[in-house]
């Protein structure tokens, strides 16, 4: 297989066209933002890490019947994955209060919930990727109310899948970010990554921060905690 031209840069990945129809590779960066890009970085090892992270969580998540855009994971920063169109919609989902919501409701970090929380962020960086809800997407055209209840479910059996698999691995998954895509053939599948960057992850007996909060926060110990999952997950999937 050969790689070809860059077709996206984003913040944290690029994507690349192969000589395969309908399959793309994506190239795990060390670069770090938060805020919208306001505070930019490097965090040693995060795109291998990230890399790692995301081809375990993926095919685990494939064996359980999710279906993702993950092929197979190439070398240490890159993916081969199938072409999807992104929706335009960041599917977050909060077990616990932490971030945003907790800022916005004027809450403490940390409060369990007693429901899951969805939230929908309309991906547009020049607009901070603002709250929206379900008739704000289908007023923008990015999903009809269909595509939406399909994606609230596939978006709640991850969250179920992943409780587990953390709780497995000591960890509290406070909150998370998927986006998902659509398949040539119309398909709702998993897309991007589900890493550090895109998790809260606590650990349960210290709730020590294992995720990119280390890096918004000016935390220290960036790469260890990635490393840390990494380790862990490779534990208890017996990788
Ligand atoms: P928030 O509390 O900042 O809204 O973040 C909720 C979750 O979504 C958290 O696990 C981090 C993740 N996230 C991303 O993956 N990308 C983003 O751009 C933002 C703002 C949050
Ligand atoms: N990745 C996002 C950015 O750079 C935000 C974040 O993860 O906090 O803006």
């Amino acid at each position: 297989m050969t790689k070809g031209a860059m077709l996206y840069e984003g913040k944290a990945k690029q994507v690349f066209e192969t000589d395969r129809p309908g399959e793309v590779i994506v190239r795990f960066k060390d670069d770090a933002t938060a805020f919208n890009a306001q505070k930019r970085g490097n965090v040693d090892l995060k795109g291998e890490m990230n890399n790692a992270i995301t081809t375990l969580i993926f095919e685990y998540l494939n064996d359980k019947g999710i279906p993702t855009h993950f092929i197979k994971k190439l070398d240490e920063r890159e993916q081969l994955v199938k072409k999807v169109s992104i929706i335009p919609l960041e599917m977050v989902v909060r077990n616990y209060s932490a971030g945003s919501m907790a800022q916005r409701l004027g809450v403490d970090e940390g409060i369990k919930s007693p429901v899951t929380i969805f939230d929908i962020c309309y991906k547009r960086d020049d607009l901070g990727d603002p709250l929206i809800n379900d008739h704000h997407a289908v007023f923008l055209g990015a999903a009809t109310y269909g595509e939406l209840d399909e994606m609230y479910d596939l978006t709640s059996d991850i969250n179920d899948i992943l409780i587990e698999l953390f709780d497995r691995m000591n960890i509290i998954l406070v909150d998370f970010k998927i986006e998902l895509g659509k398949t040539a053939d119309g398909q709702i599948v998993l897309a991007d990554e589900i890493s550090p960057d895109t998790c809260r992850l606590w650990d349960k007996d210290t709730m020590k921060k294992l995720d990119k909060d280390r890096f918004r926060r000016d935390l220290g110990e960036v790469t260890e905690a990635y490393v840390e999952i990494y380790e862990r997950l490779k534990k208890v999937l017996n990788k």
